[in-house]
């Protein structure tokens, strides 16, 4: 829902910095410990979990 949900924003003219999703779904102690969350050098549990697009899109995309 939400992957199909940021390209319609996009087309409705709201730029990447201002549309936001969660990734909070990854998270599992939710305090940096078990390593669960972490995309490339993210944690989404310390660096999140709240994204703009315009960070979602700077992830590594093999991890998502
Ligand atoms: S949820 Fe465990 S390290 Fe982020």
């Amino acid at each position: 829902m939400v992957r199909l949900s940021l390209p319609v924003l996009s087309d409705l003219g709201y730029n990447p910095g201002q549309i936001y999703s969660t990734l909070e779904n990854r998270m599992k102690c939710g305090v940096g410990k078990c390593g669960r969350c972490n995309i490339g050098s993210v944690y989404v549990c310390k660096d999140g979990p709240v994204f703009t697009l315009e960070e979602l899109r700077k992830l590594p995309q093999g991890d998502m």
